[in-house]
């Protein structure tokens, strides 16, 4: 009896503790790698504006019914688990425990992803380019700096011949989920932006 007695002690002792050195460690200031500001939530807000667009042009995916295609989420980062804000369990906190830095992070490489796979992409009519290209370029540049790719080849006819079926379906299901995904980062956005 005492063994557990003292078990249960030390747990709660260690929870404290664990607290106190939680609330120390919010004290300090957060450490972002940029902070987010209302242009940000602008900038996200365009760009999930514009695939939406993007995913209503007939054109894009002609031959497939882009609606009823599965999507393609990028399994390569943690953005929908890292930018979830976590209620705490230390008694009398209200705040939630929110990794700011890893969720900046984890953004910051699912935008360069689609940035290059985008980039890569047939783009005869330009219906990519000057819009969802032009939009997720302006919120790398002004709110996740160092994400823009920098070495990427310049692939000056590529983008000028037709797309192919595969082209077209891939580029379907990719877009569909960098929807989803941005809708995620416009959420974390703002949360980030409102604290
Ligand atoms: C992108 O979306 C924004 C916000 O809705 C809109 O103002 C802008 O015209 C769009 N850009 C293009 C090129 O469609």
């Amino acid at each position: 009896m005492p063994l557990i007695k003292l078990y249960f002690t030390s747990a709660l002792l260690l929870l404290a503790l664990s607290c106190r050195l939680w609330q120390v460690s919010q004290s300090l200031p957060v450490m972002g790698k940029g902070p987010m500001t209302d242009s940000c939530t602008l900038y996200a807000r365009t760009l999930l504006q514009n695939i939406t667009d993007a995913l209503a042009q007939t054109k894009l995916f002609s031959g497939i019914d882009c609606a009823k295609q599965n999507l393609e989420l990028n399994m390569e980062t943690s953005t929908p688990s890292v930018c979830t804000p976590l209620e705490s369990a230390c008694p009398g906190i209200t705040k939630s425990q929110f990794d700011q830095e890893s969720c900046v992070t984890n953004i910051g490489e699912d935008l360069s992803h689609y940035y290059k796979f985008l980039t890569n992409q047939p783009d005869p009519e330009k219906l990519l380019g000057p819009t969802v290209l032009l939009s997720l370029r302006e919120l790398m540049e002004n709110c996740f700096k160092g994400s823009l790719p920098t070495d990427l080849a310049l692939k000056e006819d590529d983008g000028e011949r037709a797309s192919t079926y595969n082209e077209r379906l891939n580029l379907c299901k990719v877009l569909r989920g960098f929807q989803v995904r941005t809708i995620t980062i416009n959420r974390a956005i703002n949360y980030m932006n409102s604290k």
